[in-house]
């Protein structure tokens, strides 16, 4: 009998914590519509922090004021499928080490300079 009601008070312990779901709210940068993203002031710095630390030397070279030839140079950059791009695939996911990624804002900020046509600006 009592086995019984610990099974049963155990079971409806179970169900109430099967019911509590996590959801996490997926991280969007909202990122204001009308201003242009700057290389210069908002994108290189990203790379002055987490790349050039490695990237001074290796390729693609990151350091200021020669980032962007070598970007598109070296082809890292797609205007037309923005995503694709591979610097952007780089600091997605899927880069030595794995802490050289770029956080959600930083993601949302190169992207949106792609999107805008990579410019040197
Ligand atoms: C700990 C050292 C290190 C850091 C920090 C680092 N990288 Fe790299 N990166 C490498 C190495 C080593 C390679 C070559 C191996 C590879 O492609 O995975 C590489 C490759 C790359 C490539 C591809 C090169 C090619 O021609 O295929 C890109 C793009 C790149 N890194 C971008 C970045 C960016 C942007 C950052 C900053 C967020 C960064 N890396 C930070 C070490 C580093």
């Amino acid at each position: 009998m009592k086995k019984s009601f610990l099974l049963i008070i155990g079971f409806i312990l179970l169900s109430i914590s099967a019911c509590e779901y996590k959801y996490i709210e997926p991280v969007v940068i909202e990122l204001p519509e009308d201003e242009v993203i700057s290389f210069v002031e908002q994108v290189e710095p990203i790379f002055q922090d987490k790349c050039v630390g490695c990237h001074a030397s290796t390729n693609p070279v990151l350091t200021t004021g020669n980032a962007y030839d070598n970007l598109i140079n070296g082809n890292y950059i797609d205007t037309v499928a923005p995503t694709s791009s591979a610097l952007y695939e780089k600091v997605n996911e899927g880069h030595p080490g794995g802490s050289n990624v770029f956080n959600a804002t930083e993601l949302a900020i190169l992207l949106k300079w792609i999107q805008e046509g990579a410019q040197n600006n």
